[in-house]
């Protein structure tokens, strides 16, 4: 059956490949940033390697923010703490992890370029979900045709949490009351299509960090739902 949110757990090491990859396709265009402006939260790791990769020292970053909750959208998308910067004299290249809707990114250029007026101001993302994105990137290692959960390494908790409260949310399944660790893997899988022995310890600590935060209540040997 058909995961109703299709995730793919993103390795350490194909974040590295990607952004090498990516790296390179910057270099083959003959274009060099004088400064990296990574977006906050995503474009962070990938900002920071392409800055290895590329042998650029400046790193900048704007928060521009879309997603509340993994694989939801919130409404809209916001930039946090905006400050002015001249930027006039020099090439910037604004990084992220990923094009989904293209609002953030959108919102991230549109401020860069009106506020800290580079020279020059390209885009590059490690992937572009091409159906759905409103804006191509100059530069993008992997294109994506299918809506997929990338559940990239540096969210596994947050993601791993979200997924699981979800599903308590959602399905009626959960209702009025406990469940076993193996009915909630069970769910987790049909749900999102991986096993959670797939997220190694971070399975373990979602459950907890749930519990401490009272959205799940520890019932004998399973859970219910609390604080949803
Ligand atoms: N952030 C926004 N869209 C995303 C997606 N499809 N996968 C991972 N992170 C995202």
């Amino acid at each position: 059956m058909k995961p109703k949110v299709p995730v793919k757990i993103v390795t350490w090491e194909e974040i590295v490949e990607w952004s090498r990859g990516l790296a390179e396709v910057i270099e083959k265009s003959g274009w060099k940033p004088d400064v990296i402006i990574a977006v906050a939260r995503g474009g962070y790791v990938p900002a920071r390697l392409l800055c290895d990769f590329l042998d650029v020292t400046d790193l900048l970053s704007v928060q521009s923010q879309h997603w509340v909750e993994a694989a939801k959208a919130a409404e809209k998308a916001i930039l946090k703490f905006p400050y002015k910067l001249d930027l006039s004299d020099l090439k910037a290249l604004i990084v992220d992890d990923i094009v989904d809707t293209g609002d953030t990114l959108i919102l991230a250029r549109d401020f860069v370029s009106k506020e800290w007026r580079p020279k020059e101001l390209k885009i590059a993302a490690l992937q572009w979900i091409s159906p759905v994105a409103k804006i191509k990137p100059d530069y993008y290692y992997l294109e994506v045709k299918e809506w997929i959960w990338f559940q990239y390494p540096w969210t596994r908790l947050e993601d791993t949490m979200q997924f699981i409260t979800r599903i308590f949310r959602e399905d009626p399944r959960t209702k009025g009351r406990a469940l076993s660790i193996d009915e909630i893997k069970s769910l987790f899988m049909e749900w999102y299509g991986i096993k959670p022995e797939d997220l190694g310890f971070y399975w373990d600590l979602a459950l907890r960090r749930l519990v401490e935060k009272g959205v799940l209540v520890k019932d004998g040997e399973g859970f219910r739902a609390g604080r949803l």
